[in-house]
């Protein structure tokens, strides 16, 4: 077994390494579901690990140098109707993290700065940091070159609607500048997610582009919709096909492989899998914040209620440690806001079936 140090960051490199939660589970032996990751409660769906499974008989060869035909199914499930014009924006990366870095590696030289809300998930800043961007706050009222906004926000659970993010976009972002936003979160919301995403905003990204020269770039991690962190696998839609091309230009062939190709392929037409997503995570996100209140009534859960998880501040740093802890001991870690977001008040759970909740509440009633 590998060995981790609990006091620090575990298996991250402090120095050199963003903090991020999903580590815990290999180093406990009485692990029995992990809360500290946003990926969904149904698990892997059998359609991508039936087609990944079957894939490994094919990964002798390199995978398609055009990441087809899993590129376009992806668009096929962006756009229903408009895929094909649309597909050319569109491009695949080894998780989000690989295009998050590509793109501000592309940006034009100057500041940068995050959405509004207390904190976000922080690969952005990471890679502005190291790009050599002047850092901006979140609060500040200047036009960044780069502005980086995650929608709905890991781990806060803020969400900005569409007129409301698109203003956000204008009064934030310098003329000749970038607009990343990350919507990893937001297929979520419902089966209508496309009406309420920048993904339905083709003509209002060209208008920003031609009238301003602002670049809108849409993120998307596809790890956790489909709860498959360990495969790798990221989109980002870009705001021309030129841009695209220029990604295309600066990144590693075939960084995404086979396995991951095949499980995406399949799983974008899995419609049973996302209905039920949709249906009953709202519902044991719900039942979770009730036990919990009932427990610790100081508690204060937030976040949208479609989310794949509860943003929690429960008010003490020696409380939140007590359940990180207690969590952790029982075999179902749950994520610090202390490490990577400096807010040890606050600690970040999944939403998980009923009889996994059993288990995480189960250790924290000795809290009480
Ligand atoms: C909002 C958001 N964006 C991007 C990522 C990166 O995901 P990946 O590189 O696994 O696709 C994450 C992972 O937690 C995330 O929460």
């Amino acid at each position: 077994m590998p060995t981790t140090n609990a006091e620090n960051n575990g298996p991250w490199d402090a120095k050199l390494q963003q903090f991020h939660g999903g580590q815990d589970w290999a180093y406990l032996d009485n692990f029995v579901e992990d809360f500290s990751v946003t990926t969904n409660a149904f698990g892997m769906p059998e359609s991508g690990k039936l087609a990944s499974i079957e894939s490994v008989q094919h990964s002798h060869h390199y995978p398609p140098a055009d990441q087809e035909p899993a590129k376009t199914s992806l668009a096929r499930f962006l756009w229903p109707a408009e895929f094909e014009v649309e597909r050319d924006r569109l491009i695949l990366g080894n998780g989000a993290s690989e295009l998050i870095d590509l793109v501000i590696r592309m940006a034009p030289a100057g500041t940068w700065k995050p959405g509004p809300f207390h904190t976000q998930y922080k690969e952005y800043e990471r890679s502005a940091r190291n790009n050599n961007f002047k850092l901006l706050p979140a609060e500040s009222t200047d036009k960044a070159t780069v502005a980086c906004l995650v929608n709905p926000c890991n781990p806060t659970g803020d969400y900005l609607d569409l007129p409301v993010l698109k203003q956000w976009i204008e009064d934030n972002v310098l003329p000749g500048g970038y607009a990343l936003v990350d919507e990893s979160m937001q297929p979520w919301h419902s089966p209508e997610f496309r009406d309420h995403s920048l993904i339905s905003q083709r003509d209002y990204v060209e208008k920003l582009f031609r009238e301003k020269g602002i670049s809108v770039f849409v993120m998307h991690s596809w790890t956790k919709l489909w709860c498959c962190t360990g495969l790798r696998l990221g989109s980002v839609i870009c705001p021309t096909a030129e841009h695209m091309r220029a990604i295309k230009k600066l990144q590693v062939p075939w960084s995404v492989n086979t396995v991951a190709l095949a499980f995406l392929n399949a799983v974008v037409s899995d419609d049973a899998y996302l209905h039920k997503t949709w249906q009953m995570i709202p519902v044991w996100r719900r039942q979770t914040i009730d036990r919990l209140s009932e427990l610790f009534p100081e508690w204060k859960f937030h976040g949208r209620s479609f989310l794949s998880w509860i943003w929690v501040d429960t008010g003490s740093e020696d409380a939140a440690q007590k359940a990180i802890d207690l969590a952790r001991a029982a075999g179902v870690p749950v994520r610090s806001g202390r490490p990577g977001y400096s807010l040890p008040t606050f600690i970040r759970l999944a939403v998980r079936e009923p009889e996994k909740v059993d288990a995480l509440i189960g250790a924290l009633k000795a809290m009480c």
